[in-house]
């Protein structure tokens, strides 16, 4: 099979561990039946650079034509006293925009080799592989009414609004009781029903689901400030949690320094799937441009390797390529290569090409 691919390695760090990536793909070409058809362009602040706005519509209907986007990260503090349309971080936030992104997955999963690195003890985090699944589109970031009032009184109001409908909150259970059948069959939905009436719907939508479509996958409910505190206390006793946007936000998070390295965590952004069956889907790293060590050669690729890995899981259905990628990087980590980042006593440092390498030989 071929598959079309829009790759926007952004700005900073992101050619240069995109760089990785291309080969990673050039050896999946040389070795296993597939091809894929790359199309690269710019965004950020290469694209304000070179055509005045942070993304194209163009690079827009690109990411619709292709079977998935792997992306950089984008932001460069040259551009940092711009008004909004004009900063590098709105073409990020026009794709997911575009293109309906609505469920955004992040794993949080701790490699043996990495251990030390969790700011928690190696007991509670050993073996740790959880995903959090986040809704992107709705919830208080966007819900109307929202503003600033001033009142009769000359004093002043600020005004948020959490909205969730039951097509919204079903869409993105839907990603999740998915996702727990091809991982450990659990999904824990986290709200605040107790307060919150969106949160009430919530769970009603999330139990609906599951009971007329999910029923072989174990539900739990939990609260969120207890979800915190749980994530915390004993993280493996999840396996893939689902929550709303603003939750969402603060549990990534969280969840990502329980593995205590930026460098290595993935993402994905999954959109509705379309008529012709297509679902438009955005894979990158959790992490920036890492402006300060841009241009060194000594940048992690390893995020952005793995949010390929990612693409080919749930985008292309390439489930054994994607074991094949995960495993080579955990046998790298175990080899003791590492970068900058990541590095700790009695390791080899090494580059960004160098650790490049090392996966694709691997
Ligand atoms: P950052 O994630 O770029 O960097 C934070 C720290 O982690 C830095 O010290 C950096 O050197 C280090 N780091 C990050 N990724 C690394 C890697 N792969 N290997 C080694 N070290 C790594 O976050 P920061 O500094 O807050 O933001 C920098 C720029 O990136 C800003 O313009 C920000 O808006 C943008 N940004 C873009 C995102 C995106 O494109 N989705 C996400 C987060 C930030
Ligand atoms: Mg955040």
């Amino acid at each position: 099979p071929s598959y079309k691919l829009l790759v926007l390695p952004g700005d900073g760090i992101g050619p240069e561990i995109m760089h990785e990536v291309s080969r990673v793909i050039t050896w999946l070409e040389n070795n296993r039946n597939v091809s894929f058809d790359l199309t690269y362009d710019l965004v950020g602040g290469a694209s304000l650079a070179e055509y005045g706005v942070p993304i194209r519509d163009e690079v827009i209907e690109k990411a619709w034509a292709s079977d998935a986007v792997l992306f950089g990260s984008v932001g460069d503090p040259k551009w940092g006293h711009v008004g909004f349309d004009k900063r590098p971080e709105v073409a990020i936030l026009k794709l997911r925009q575009e293109l309906g992104l609505f469920a955004n997955l992040r794993p949080a999963k701790v490699f043996d080799a990495l251990i030390d690195a969790s700011t928690l003890k190696p007991d509670v985090v050993r073996g740790l592989d959880i995903m959090i699944v986040r809704e992107t589109v709705g919830g208080i970031y966007f819900g109307e009414p929202r503003g600033i009032e001033t009142l009769e009184d000359g004093s002043k109001r600020g005004i948020n609004t959490e909205v969730y409908t039951t097509s919204e909150i079903e869409r993105v259970a839907r990603v999740a009781f998915d996702l727990a059948r091809k991982r450990s069959n659990r999904v824990c939905s986290v709200e605040k029903c107790n307060v919150m009436e969106s949160g009430l719907l919530w769970k009603e939508v999330v139990t609906d689901v599951h009971a007329r479509e999910f029923p072989d996958v174990t539900l739990s409910h939990m609260l969120a400030d207890n979800c915190a505190m749980q994530l915390v206390r004993n993280p493996r006793q999840f396996d893939v949690l689902v929550t709303g946007n603003l939750f969402g936000d603060l549990l990534s998070d969280l969840a990502s320094m329980l593995t205590g390295s930026l460098g290595m965590l993935p993402s994905a952004t999954l959109g509705a799937v379309q008529d012709n069956g297509k679902r438009p889907a955005l894979y990158e790293p959790i992490h920036g441009s890492a402006p300060d060590i841009a241009g060194q050669g000594i940048a992690n690729p390893i995020a952005q390797v793995l949010s390929f890995a990612m693409l080919l899981r749930y985008s292309l259905n390439m489930l054994d390529d994607a074991d094949l990628i995960e495993q080579a990087v955990s046998n790298v980590l175990a080899s003791g290569l590492r970068t900058a980042d990541i590095m700790s006593e009695g390791m080899a440092r090494v580059g960004t090409s160098v650790m490049g390498d090392a996966i694709v030989r691997e």
